[in-house]
């Protein structure tokens, strides 16, 4: 390593948890399903999963070379092995769309981990207690009314995050996450487990994994692809500047196959847990962004101990939202750290502060500002619109295309710890699968 070398993850662990930390989260639980309902189905359920193996996979463990070569933010990393390379230093604009797309995803991110705070009080509080879906939808749709409360909940989740954040304490957090994600893997499997009795439960697995490949056209695919970036933080430069922190023992490979494995179980148990309460009460699959806090409560209120279970389990999405929403003001704040004369606190509230007041934004799309609309889009939409299928699939193709086809090869092969045959497997998926699948499913939306 470079005499430059910052500090390292104390363990093997650390990274580990890092990284799963930053990828599993609301992602996997709020958007993995209400993107399937939209989708139609089973159809985007295996693009998707195609997508994490072929494109995001490689592409996860392109990000982690880079950073782990670079030792710096993955805009200065980018540039540096750029020119290292002989290559222009326009490289860098990998790393600069990584980090707008940062910024942007966190003020909307940040909008529905403040709806899970208002739902963990509201389970508490047994607001679910025998209600029906139309009593749940009330909740959800009175909720949404009120930009003031949203706007309470939005402020709460940006300043955990911001605090988080400005402290420096995040490795204890996820610290934290060693036993809270587990919990949260257990409430999930509980509430599978409540979908097998709802009699509906059948349906929902042929729903999510018996395609109809009518359903599939070019809009599907390109969810497909945007959503298996943004459920494995690829494209932001986050998994880039946790690799720069990687020592060089890890093996990449195994790495990401953990990683990989804990975020596709959660979003296919978030699956397995809501769509048997969404057709044994006939609800609509579609229903968008609401889905999950129209479902799950339903659940809560009409089962036994469901005020702690749910409770526990909008308190454990909370904190899973969390370890992902501190990844994403991190490398916003690095960068203002670094090139401004700010100090860390002084960064983080500036970003913060910012990033919130587009939240606002978002927020409204709910209420007040839902006829504002760009390209048929509402600002809430166009921000996950243009970070999820444009800058992230585009920044994730710059790192691996930077990976397989600048880095010098040898090298990599030996990072990788592959033979001969695997190393040809893998550059096959990250020279020439990954690169033309993410080109050919922005052709076919062109
Ligand atoms: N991967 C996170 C999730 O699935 O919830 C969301 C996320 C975190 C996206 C960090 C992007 C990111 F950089
Ligand atoms: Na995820």
């Amino acid at each position: 390593m470079s005499a430059t070398t910052h500090a390292q993850w104390s363990s093997r662990m650390g990274f580990v948890l890092a990284a799963t930390g930053s990828a599993v989260g609301l992602g996997n639980i709020w958007k993995f399903p209400y993107m399937v309902g939209q989708s139609g189905g089973a159809a985007f359920v295996l693009v998707y999963l195609l997508c994490i193996a072929l494109i995001g996979v490689p592409i996860l463990v392109s990000e982690w070379m880079i950073g782990r070569r670079g030792q710096k933010n993955p805009i200065n990393t980018m540039a540096q092995l750029a020119r290292q390379h002989g290559h222009t230093r326009n490289w860098a604009l990998v790393g600069i769309v990584g980090v707008l797309a940062a910024f942007l995803i966190l003020s909307f991110y940040s909008v529905i981990g403040g709806w899970a705070l208002a739902y963990m009080r509201d389970a508490a509080t047994g607001a679910f207690s025998g209600l029906d879906k139309g009593g749940i939808g009330a909740i959800f749709d009175g909720f949404l009314a009120r930009p003031g409360e949203l706007l309470s909940w939005h402020t709460l989740f940006m300043a955990l995050t911001m605090i988080i954040v400005a402290m420096g304490v995040s490795s204890g957090l996820e610290r934290g996450s060693k036993v809270m994600m587990p919990a949260l893997a257990l409430i999930l499997v509980v509430l599978v487990g409540y979908g097998m009795t709802t009699g509906s439960f059948g349906q929902a697995v042929a729903y999510l994994f018996n395609p109809d490949w009518t359903k599939l056209d070019g809009s599907v695919l390109l969810a497909a692809l945007g959503h298996a970036f943004f459920t494995l933080s690829l494209g932001m430069g986050i998994m880039m500047a946790y690799g720069s922190y990687l020592g060089e023992d890890v093996n990449l490979l195994r790495a990401a196959r953990t990683v990989v494995i804990m975020d596709t179980t959660f979003a296919l148990c978030a699956g397995l847990a809501i769509f048997p309460i969404v057709f044994a009460n006939g609800l609509d699959p579609a229903a968008g962004p609401g889905l999950v806090f129209v479902t799950l409560p339903l659940a809560f209120g009409n089962m036994g101990g469901g005020l702690v279970l749910g409770s526990l389990f909008f308190l454990l999405l909370t904190f899973a939202a969390l370890t992902s929403s501190i990844s994403l003001l991190e490398p916003v704040v690095e960068l203002l750290e670094e090139r401004t004369p700010m100090n860390r606190v002084t960064a983080t509230v500036v970003a913060g502060l910012t990033i919130w007041a587009l939240g606002i934004a978002a927020l409204l799309s709910f209420n007040l500002w839902g006829d504002v609309k760009l390209a048929g889009l509402n600002i809430f939409d166009l921000l996950d619109y243009i970070t999820s299928k444009f800058m992230l699939p585009l920044a994730g193709l710059g790192a691996i295309v930077f990976a397989a086809w600048k880095l010098e090869q040898n090298s990599v092969k030996q990072e990788l710890n592959l033979g001969n045959t695997g190393f040809a497997v893998w550059s096959i998926l990250a020279r020439y699968v990954a690169p033309l699948g993410v080109l050919y499913v922005f052709w076919n939306n062109l």
